[in-house]
């Protein structure tokens, strides 16, 4: 095997970098949207350019389906002793939302500032156009000989919890296997310093209500000494956490994350809090975010304020939102949260308490031969600047399958998100210069892996 040159490998990426936004932007163009309700039409279209832009750089590629939305495999072997790489990303996204609240239309990929705004333009399509690039790059270098087995494996509904992926997974099993897996669909540190996250947060949604009366009543004639289920469920709500903002659910799990410093005034810009509201809860702010438990409320289904009428609300609901730390168990987070319910029911209400979903938190041990090559080709493409692990406090569920099924194998968590991108919200976007370098990353260390020693 010839050695890599990196100046040819970065000559490479360059030339491929304005074909690469072109792509990205035909990419945006289509609403692919996994929930229910949306033209999933789109979703097919989306994995059907997926698979062109896939078979565009080699690959054997074909879309599947396992009940769900369609993913689309793409395989090429490596040359004997070369270890196989599983490229993964997503091609759905988020509902744009409000239209209004974008400056520019959510599915034209619009450039201001260095920054390519749409949904999708970085989460995820953007991880989709940084394994297409880098094996692009490689192709201009490597001609038809690669130095690695590839195998692009990109879902179609990440965003709606990946339902189908396990099945794909136990489906597509050989085709899928592979030695390192890179999951292109987290952030990086700071504009500048690159990252690899190494612990995600699991997820628990779950429904609570509220039950005091049979049917509303006069608030008047009955105010006073019956008690409404709206009130009854907001100091409900309120026994969630203590006075300090720390969850108080008894025994959900507490770790420590890395000790990286995450300044106060930083975390207030990038989450855009308002002046004089206080950050809650206590401890490291890393810790806080990465390996803590969260609990939000997302939503309540009680009578909307302009069309209340004057009567006692019977019964409310709310939509909570639990963030496990990694090695938390879902399922025993969820009852711990369910029992707090149950035995906080303030004056007697009635409350019942029903999962909505669940998601595995994980932990990465980044150490050996590939982690090392990727911090090398990290702090290559970041022109000296060594990435920094993080942990980020969203969930991957499907983090932990790849982890059961392939224990072996190296995962890799890369993304090209930054503190400014707004995934998932209005004026989502890409940093062009970061995007340029999350490719560089990658070329380089599709092309300096370490040979396989088990064979
Ligand atoms: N890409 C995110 C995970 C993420 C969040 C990475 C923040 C980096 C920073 C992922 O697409 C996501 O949003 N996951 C969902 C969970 C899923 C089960 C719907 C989440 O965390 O809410
Ligand atoms: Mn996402």
């Amino acid at each position: 095997m010839t050695v890599p040159d990196e100046a040819d490998l970065r000559a490479a990426v360059a030339e491929e970098l304005a074909t690469a936004r072109a792509d990205l932007a035909r990419l945006v163009a289509i609403p692919s949207v996994a929930f229910p309700g949306f033209d999933h039409t789109q979703v097919q279209r989306s994995a059907e350019a997926t698979a062109d832009l896939l078979r565009g750089c080699g690959l054997a590629t074909k879309i599947v389906r396992a009940g769900g939305q369609p993913a689309v495999i793409g395989t090429r072997p490596g040359p004997p002793g070369a270890p196989t790489v599983l490229l993964y990303a997503h091609h759905d996204v988020q509902p744009a939302g409000d239209a209004d609240m974008w400056d520019s239309d959510p599915f034209t990929a619009t450039e201001r500032d260095g920054r390519l705004y749409g949904r999708g333009c970085a989460d995820d399509k953007a991880g989709i156009m940084v394994h297409v690039t880098a094996l692009r790059a490689l192709r201009r270098t490597f001609g038809e000989d690669l130095p690695v087995g590839v195998v692009a494996f990109v879902e179609g509904e990440e965003e709606y919890g990946s339902e189908s992926l396990e099945r794909l997974l136990a489906a597509h099993r050989d085709e899928v296997a592979a030695d390192v897996i890179v999951i292109a669909d987290s952030a990086n540190w700071e504009v500048g310093v690159p990252a690899l996250t190494t612990s995600l947060r699991g997820i628990v949604n779950l429904f609570v209500e509220v039950r005091t009366l049979e049917s509303a009543v006069h608030s008047g004639m009955y105010g006073g000494p019956v008690p409404d289920a709206l009130t009854t469920l907001c100091r409900l709500l309120a026994t969630l956490h203590d006075e300090a903002g720390d969850v108080a659910v008894a025994g959900l799990q507490h770790r420590a994350a890395a000790p990286l410093e995450y300044p106060a005034d930083r975390l207030r810009a990038d989450a855009g809090v308002l002046e004089g509201v206080v950050l809650t809860g206590t401890g490291p702010l890393v810790d806080r975010l990465w390996t803590r438990p969260s609990l939000s409320v997302l939503g309540i289904d009680a009578p909307t304020a302009a069309e209340a009428p004057n009567a006692l609300v019977p019964s409310a609901r709310a939509k909570l939102n639990l963030r496990i730390a990694p090695g938390e168990d879902p399922q025993a987070a969820f009852e711990a949260v369910a029992a707090h319910l149950r035995a906080h029911a303030p004056w007697g209400a009635q409350v019942s308490v029903t999962l909505d979903q669940l998601g595995a938190p994980c932990a990465i041990d980044a150490t050996g031969p590939a982690y090392d090559a990727a911090r090398a080709a990290f702090r290559a493409a970041w022109d000296g600047v060594a990435p920094v692990d993080i942990g980020i406090g969203g969930s991957i569920p499907f983090i932990a399958t790849f982890q059961e099924m392939f224990p072996d194998a190296a995962i890799l968590v890369t993304g090209v998100e930054d503190p400014y991108t707004k995934a998932h919200g209005a004026n989502e976007s890409l940093h062009l210069g970061e995007f340029a370098r999350a490719c560089l990353a990658e070329t380089l260390l599709l092309a300096n892996l370490p040979t396989r020693t088990s064979d």
